[in-house]
């Protein structure tokens, strides 16, 4: 706890983008200026800071973008702010402005250097989970998940026509650099054969029989999800080996890709968004700091920013593998 008062405070998007960001800085500047703070947006993340690219925000400066996936703010992955040189660039620019308090919406990696720059420099900072890969310990929802697997799930269905249509194999892959969130839960929302993705080893034999089984039962139709930061990640590299293993496979492969980031967020993260946003400027009026604002089972928690790292993030179970199996028997 800080007993200083935050007068100005600034708020940037860092890392990945994710649907609801928007939401979210708008929660955070009406709330700020109802409490009579002044409020700064900061762009392209930390890069911004550096860069002096910092710009008063009104309460118009939000209006019409609840609704829009991105960000107004922008964002980066900033090397300079990795470097104490860049870090106290950037505070000698917030100095400048008065800002005295940060609300960082982003990943673990933008909080690990929110952390780094409050304890060098004494600004509290409060963190807002923002990325659609939900790998983060501390919050069961992180902003922009919600919208990214129902996209996936829209256009699996729609892979599944033509895949049925023609009786073939298809292999999608899905967005998850780390984590199998949004493989796990487009696959099974999808009904999807089989699911990879990197929190459990893939049985590269295992998957092999059980197409081929399925190929004896005369069930031609196969959906394997897999997430892109699994051992078989690189879905063009599984269907080779599927295609030399079962020849007789119709197989085809699409990559979903950055699709998954955009388009207008969901319904239940733009309500998280506004949640957090709301409970991050609070935060910071009560003197809290170094705290990522999450939701765990539906109450707003605070999280110091050292736990919420994804090493520590709940894993995938291996019952759901079970459940996934069964499913698709
Ligand atoms: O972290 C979010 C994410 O979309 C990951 O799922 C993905 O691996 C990564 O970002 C892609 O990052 P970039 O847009 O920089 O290629």
């Amino acid at each position: 706890m800080s007993t200083k008062k935050v007068t100005k405070i600034g708020v940037l998007t860092s890392g990945g983008d994710a649907p609801g960001m928007n939401a979210a800085i708008r929660a955070v500047v009406r709330t700020g200026l109802y409490n009579d703070l002044e409020v700064y947006g900061i762009m392209r993340g930390y890069a911004g800071m550096i860069e002096n690219d910092i710009i008063r925000m009104e309460s118009r400066s939000v209006a019409n973008i609840i609704q829009r996936g991105g960000t107004i703010l922008k964002t980066a992955r900033s090397k300079e702010f990795m470097e104490p040189e860049g870090r106290a660039i950037a505070y000698e620019n917030l100095k400048q402005f008065g800002i005295d308090g940060l609300v960082v919406i982003g990943g673990d990696g933008s909080f690990r250097g929110a952390q780094k720059f409050s304890n060098e420099f004494d600004i509290p900072c409060i963190g807002i989970p923002g990325t659609i890969d939900r790998d983060m310990a501390g919050t069961d929802y992180t902003i922009g998940f919600d919208t990214a697997v129902n996209t996936a799930v829209e256009a699996i269905d729609k892979i599944r026509d033509t895949m049925d249509a023609h009786d073939r194999l298809f292999i999608v892959e899905v967005m998850g650099r780390d984590a199998g969130y949004i493989a796990l839960h487009s696959g099974i929302a999808t009904g999807a054969e089989n699911i990879l993705i990197p929190e459990t080893k893939t049985d590269i034999e295992d998957l092999i029989r059980s197409l081929c089984e399925k190929e004896k039962r005369k069930k031609l139709v196969n959906l394997v999800v897999v997430a892109e930061g699994g051992e078989y990640g690189d879905a063009n590299k599984l269907a080779e080996i599927i295609k030399e293993r079962i020849p007789t496979a119709d197989t085809r492969v699409c990559i979903l890709g950055h699709i998954q980031r955009g388009g207008s967020p969901t319904c239940q993260d733009r309500l998280i968004a506004s949640h957090m946003g709301y409970y991050a400027v609070e935060s910071l009026l009560l003197g809290r700091r170094n705290i990522m604002v999450g939701v765990l089972n539906n109450k707003i928690q605070y999280t110091p920013f050292n736990d919420t790292i994804k090493e520590k993030h709940q894993r995938i179970g291996q019952e759901w593998m079970r459940i996934v199996k069964i499913l698709a028997s």
